[in-house]
């Protein structure tokens, strides 16, 4: 055996406690004085009631009246660490943003629990008393203050403090130092059940589970991540604000896109010119994207979750781009425009783009209270297998492609074509079947409408003409008691009015 030639490995410093090997930050007892020394009062605060507090209250007692007599666990969640100390920008669970009305950047480490009480003598009646647990602002007297690069007012900027988040959300808050007490009041066999919201906080569930010391635990968990996912199946009106406000601003979105493609078409990664303008805006007038943006020009449209975007947009071509602004609420809107990049669609192009958009008219056709949400991809798929006949595509009639057991035309559409939408791109993703899928359609629900037809560059069953085209037409549709609202219908979607449109906007 030969002698080990690798150098020794320094083993004074652990390799965890390296990342400060950068740091020449003092912390002489001199400094520490100096430091936490000579500051004036601090600004009185100037937070108000956020308008969304005035409808997070009805959806507490909607989920106290489901768990009487529980203790439900829901937390904001915390960083996610990117690499070293560096944290990925941090954004709240959705239920937790639900429940609160907190938005962007707020607040990490925070927990919601719904105490349980006496019937009747919780929050509005309700059987619960809901406490939000925070992390709040620490004094100027503290090491926090200066040297804590996650949560220090040095680093990040002054925190709320109780008193900001009680003022802001309508709810009571607590010290996040008592949450384990808290949590653990009257807990035990005969005693309060507790149920954690999975996989938001690892470590507020591992306390919780602690405190319970029961096993199997876990279902009881996922029926309350089924409950606050359904609670969202029917937006509230502040929802249909917020979605209304997330939709426009991607309108608008949309608008800087075609301003920008002749600079698209410029550049060698055209595709990335559109996805930066896009995040540019939602950064500037929302929070964030609500996704990854899709732009997907020529046969990357074929590819259903083009994200990549790092190649050429051509004229002559088509470009598909999926994108929505997720506003500071975190409502985030789902648009799909398929674009002629030059302005002017093919013949060949208005034909693939119009069977998509007859297809969507039809899922509209559907998509009224009463229906169920299975009917709106029905509809569409019908127009879908039809106009694949039609072409001579389906190896069997559009009836019999239509079977459950044959489904050809799914070939060029494999994706579904509808989800809900709201705080979460894919909203209620944990709503049971019988409420989402097989669920009856109801007033205040939002969901999108995306049918499209993908025709990858080496299909040998489509005609040469309609290799390396895909088009998907994507709206955001609000159910009414009526029927339904296009919430996204400002932004053109037939083909004529999409090249009048791109004409304004290009100056042609
Ligand atoms: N942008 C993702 C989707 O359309 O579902
Ligand atoms: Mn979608
Ligand atoms: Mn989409």
């Amino acid at each position: 055996m030969s002698e080990d030639l690798t150098p020794e490995t320094p083993t004074e410093q652990p390799l965890a406690d390296r990342g400060s090997n950068r740091s020449q930050r003092p912390s002489s007892p001199e400094f520490v004085r100096f430091i936490t020394s000579g500051w004036g009062e601090r600004a009185s605060s100037t937070l108000e009631r956020s308008p969304a507090a005035d409808h997070t209250s009805a959806r507490r007692s909607a989920l106290s009246a489901q768990f009487p007599g529980e203790r439900l666990v829901v937390p904001a969640g915390t960083f996610k660490q990117r690499s070293n100390d560096t944290d990925y920008r941090f954004r709240p669970h959705s239920a937790f943003a639900h429940l609160t009305g907190l938005g962007s950047e707020q607040e990490p480490d925070a927990v919601l629990v719904l105490h349980p009480v006496e019937d009747g003598s919780g929050d509005d009646g309700s059987g619960h008393h809901a406490v939000l647990y925070i992390r709040p602002l620490a004094g100027r007297d503290t090491e926090e203050f200066f040297s804590d690069a996650r949560y220090g007012e040095f680093w990040v900027g002054a925190r709320p403090t109780l008193e900001d988040l009680e003022t802001l959300t309508g709810v009571s808050t607590a010290h996040l130092d008592d949450l384990r007490d808290a949590l653990a009041k009257d807990v035990g066999v005969d005693g309060v059940q507790v149920r954690v919201v999975p996989e938001a906080d690892a470590a507020i569930e591992e306390l919780v589970e602690e405190i319970r010391a029961t096993e199997a635990a876990g279902e009881r968990d996922e029926r309350l991540a089924e409950a606050l996912s359904e609670l969202r199946l029917v937006k509230d009106a502040h929802e249909i604000e917020q979605m209304r406000l997330a939709v426009d601003t991607t309108i608008d979105g949309f608008e800087k896109i075609v301003r920008a493609l002749p600079q698209a078409v410029a550049h060698r990664r055209g595709e990335r010119v559109i996805e930066g303008t896009f995040i540019g805006h939602a950064r500037v007038e929302g929070n964030a994207v609500g996704y990854e943006t899709i732009a997907a020009s020529g046969e990357h449209a074929t590819t259903l979750h083009w994200t990549d975007n790092d190649g050429q947009v051509r004229a002559g071509e088509l470009v598909l781009v999926d994108a929505g602004v997720e506003v500071d609420s975190l409502y985030t809107a789902d648009i799909t425009r398929t674009l002629p990049v030059d302005g002017r669609f093919t013949e060949v192009q208005r034909r693939i783009y119009q069977a998509v958009l007859d297809a969507a008219d039809a899922a509209f056709v559907a998509a009224v209270p009463g229906a169920r949400f299975r009917d709106v991809h029905a509809a569409a798929m019908k127009v879908i297998a039809e106009r694949l006949a039609e072409w001579g595509l389906l190896p069997v009639t559009a009836e019999e492609a239509l079977l459950p057991e044959n489904q050809h035309h799914r070939r060029w559409m494999v994706h579904g074509t509808s989800h809900h939408l709201g705080l979460d791109v894919h909203d209620c993703a944990q709503a049971r079947a019988e409420l989402y899928l097989d669920g009856i359609l109801e007033p205040g629900m939002v969901f999108t409408i995306e049918p499209g037809l993908y025709f990858k560059s080496d299909d040998l069953l489509v005609p040469e003409e309609f290799r390396g085209i895909g088009v998907r037409i994507e709206d955001d549709v609000l159910v009414t008691s009526d029927g339904n609202e296009n919430l996204s219908a400002a932004l053109p979607r037939e083909p004529d009015a999409v090249e009048a449109w791109m004409a304004g906007l290009l100056g042609r």
